[in-house]
């Protein structure tokens, strides 16, 4: 025990030094009173041996920051190719290495893979030998529903990185709390009541329940359709702007998961608009976002007395004004578009293994994913 005690204290002074060894020996009770006390002389001992100080603690950040781990993006997502600095220009985030240059892989600290670009037959996921200390990330962000079970997943990651919460790395667009209210917001002028942006009316992607809620709804209030599937494709640089002309937006996710809240919540939020949701239940929303700045489709009895309460409001433009309270202490952030949908969590990624160095394995991915 003294032993263990005098080889923690790495640094103390002679002065400190002394004191211990008076102490220990147990001469004087005041000696030990002021040696308990705080005093400036002493730094705090450690209280473990030193070669168990880990190296973290012993190199300094300055040393850390020299030595940026290498991400080795493995394939670019959904083709997307993005500008590589966009990480640094765009969220401010410098703590990792990123790259596509796969004569890096085997200095590369972790290797990010997107799970829709693997093969069924698993031959383009990176080569064996794998390094010791590298990490792979499952990157991801489709639902369960649109999930391919592709076989021969178990025991290769080390982390995931997912729109659920539970994921190691969880890539979502927070609201950002504002500490000085914003008196400026102003609600953005409309010229439409319902609009709805859709992109996929795949069947098979599980928008059956959306579609269906649809179909009773459109019979009570117009709605206006825009997206590839209606053939009314909007550009990039229309999307804002169509959305804050509306005063609602069918925020209705393509399948039903916990967490699966996407960009169609974040979009109409961050243009000024309501957002109408269909999604997991109303509580799983609540934990992202204010209570009273969407509206859930399960809080009306069918669809019909939804479009009545929206056709309400549209001649309320007190209530419809309250929609927007949360703006006064929550800011939203767009979204980006297109070539940059993935920045967001590829710089996320980035951030995580520059600070989590921990030992961890996936066994089944799909049990946690699916269950
Ligand atoms: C990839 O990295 C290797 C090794 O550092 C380098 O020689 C090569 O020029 C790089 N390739 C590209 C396309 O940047
Ligand atoms: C990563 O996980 C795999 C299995 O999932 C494991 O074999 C490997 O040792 C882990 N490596 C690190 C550095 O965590």
């Amino acid at each position: 025990m003294t032993e263990d005690l005098n080889m923690s204290v790495t640094n103390g002074s002679s002065l400190c030094r002394l004191s211990l060894i008076v102490t220990f020996a147990g001469v004087s009770l005041i000696i030990m009173f002021f040696w308990l006390s705080p005093s400036n002389n002493c730094p705090p001992p450690l209280l473990i041996p030193k070669q168990y100080i880990p190296d973290t603690i012993k190199s300094s950040v300055t040393e850390a920051a020299k030595d940026k781990p290498i991400l080795l993006m493995w394939f670019w997502p959904e083709d997307f190719r993005f500008d590589l600095n966009d990480c640094k220009n765009i969220f401010n985030i410098d703590s990792c290495l990123l790259t596509v240059n796969r004569s890096l892989y085997s200095d590369a600290d972790a290797v990010l893979i997107y799970h829709k670009s693997i093969s069924w037959d698993l031959t383009n996921l990176p080569p064996s030998p794998r390094p010791p200390f590298q990490k792979w990330i499952w990157f991801h962000l489709e639902s369960p529903t649109n999930t391919q079970k592709k076989p021969g997943l178990e025991n290769l990651f080390n982390h995931t990185l997912s729109y659920r919460q539970d994921a190691d790395i969880f890539s979502r667009l927070h609201l950002t709390v504002r500490k000085k209210p914003d008196e400026e917001f102003v609600i953005p002028k409309k010229d439409k009541l319902v609009c709805w942006i859709v992109s996929n009316n795949a069947a098979s992607t599980g928008v059956g329940t959306r579609n269906e809620f649809y179909r009773e709804f459109s019979k009570y209030i117009q709605v206006h359709m825009f997206g590839k599937a209606y053939a009314r494709f909007l550009d990039h640089t229309e999307y804002y702007p169509t959305l804050a002309s509306c005063k609602f937006y069918l925020s209705f996710e393509n399948s039903i998961h916990k967490d699966y809240i996407t960009e169609k919540m974040n979009g109409p939020l961050a243009a000024g608009t309501v957002p109408v949701v269909l999604g997991p239940p109303r509580k799983n929303y609540e934990n992202f976002y204010p209570r009273d700045a969407f509206i859930h489709v399960n809080d009306f009895p069918d669809a019909k007395s939804l479009a009545e309460y929206l056709l309400q409001l549209d001649k309320d433009e007190e209530a419809y004004r309250r929609f927007f309270n949360w703006r006064k202490y929550l800011s939203p952030t767009p979204h980006l578009l297109q070539q940059q949908e993935f920045d967001l969590p590829i710089c996320t990624a980035c951030d995580y293994i520059a600070t989590h160095k921990e030992y961890k394995e996936i066994h089944d991915l799909y049990e946690w994913y699916f269950n």
